[in-house]
């Protein structure tokens, strides 16, 4: 089958590894993590903390449970013990930061308004109707298998191809120990993913935040509020602060952790679970000092995927919300209205029939 084309709008719009990565055990200072009342470490009031490693061993059904709270009550997670190994998250972080310091127009030889584009530079860009600024400058592109594209992609800087591969291909495989658990704790029938998700595929893009003048910042945004159009997204954030969620009505900052990934719960994970779980309304602020970089794999279904829930999910208590449509029906609406953030789902409902 052909490789499915997801389409990413500009503003939306592991196993702990074997062989030679190293796992990380990250030290959380205990005066920043709280617990909830369903007895999640949480980190600065925002998000929680799962540690993947606890998948592989006796607290396996626990760390699902954990999960399943994070995704239904907060939609997402900072995740650690991933198996990414700090050497390849530097390296990934210094490949970005290098690409983003080349000079305009070698970066502007990859850029395509296309978005259906297998790589593509995306600008910052004026929203006249709003007044506002979007300053985030983008590479996005496919990436899985990783064979299949890499040969698309920049030889400048040095080592890019093999240092990207080599994350793109390790944080796929953090993702699929992820989604395994997620849709064991849904309580969906044990299937292997590439059932449940077909041919599913990875979507990389390395953000660039500039600086911001101290006169512009409050009419520029690194990326307005939305959620993303996926099943899940692992995102490495730098250490510069900069990312916010929607919590009760507030925006809060989520303050990066070290080593430690970002997840959060895509419209497409929303679909499949009924709405049990709710994809996470997120958005990025700049600022005047330090420029902020971030490298985020969105994971996606093929396009054929049925992206209704399974009937395990639906029960007296738990009435059917969406009707079956494929992911190629939800992004095609998605880019062809615009829609933001949650109406992407809506026309999807069984009460929009
Ligand atoms: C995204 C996104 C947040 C960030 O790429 O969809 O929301 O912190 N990124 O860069
Ligand atoms: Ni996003």
């Amino acid at each position: 089958m052909a490789p499915t084309k997801a389409v990413v709008a500009d503003d939306h719009l592991a196993s702990p590894a074997g062989g030679k990565n190293t796992p990380i055990t990250n030290t959380i200072p205990i005066s920043n993590a709280q617990t909830d009342i369903h007895g999640l470490e949480i980190w600065e009031g925002t998000l929680p903390i799962i540690d993947l490693g606890g998948l592989h061993g006796p607290r396996r059904s626990d760390t699902i449970k954990q999960l399943g709270h994070a995704c239904q009550h907060y939609g997402g997670f900072m995740l650690k013990n991933h198996g990414i190994s700090e050497r390849l998250l530097n390296g990934i972080m210094s490949k970005a930061r290098e690409f983003f310091h080349l000079p305009e127009e070698e970066r502007m030889k990859l850029y395509s308004p296309d978005p259906t584009s297998l790589i593509r530079l995306a600008t910052g860009f004026k929203d006249d109707n709003q007044n506002v600024f979007v300053s985030r400058e983008s590479l996005k592109f496919h990436c899985h298998p990783v064979e299949n594209y890499v040969n698309l992609w920049p030889t400048n800087p040095p080592s890019y191809r093999e240092v990207v591969s080599e994350y793109c291909v390790a944080v796929k495989r953090a993702e699929i120990t992820l989604l395994e658990a997620v849709f064991e704790g849904l309580g969906m029938e044990r299937k292997s993913i590439d059932q449940i998700l077909d041919n599913h595929g990875q979507y990389a893009s390395l953000n660039y935040y500039p600086t911001c003048d101290k006169s512009n910042l409050g009419l520029t945004f690194g990326l307005r509020g939305h959620t993303d159009p996926t099943i899940l997204t692992m995102l490495l954030p730098d250490e510069v602060p900069g990312l916010e969620i929607l919590q009760d009505g507030d925006w809060v900052p989520v303050k990066p952790i070290p080593n430690t990934l970002i997840v959060h719960v895509g419209d497409v994970l929303q679909g499949l679970s009924n709405c049990r779980y709710k994809s996470l309304l997120h958005r990025v602020i700049v600022n005047s000092e330090k420029e902020r970089l971030s490298i985020a794999s969105y994971c996606y279904p093929s396009n054929d995927t049925q992206m209704g829930p399974p009937k395990e999910l639906i029960d007296d208590d738990h009435p059917l919300i969406y009707k079956d449509y494929t992911y190629e029906e939800f992004y095609t609406t998605m880019w062809k209205q615009r829609l933001p953030d949650a109406a992407r789902l809506d026309s999807f409902k069984v009460s929009a029939a």
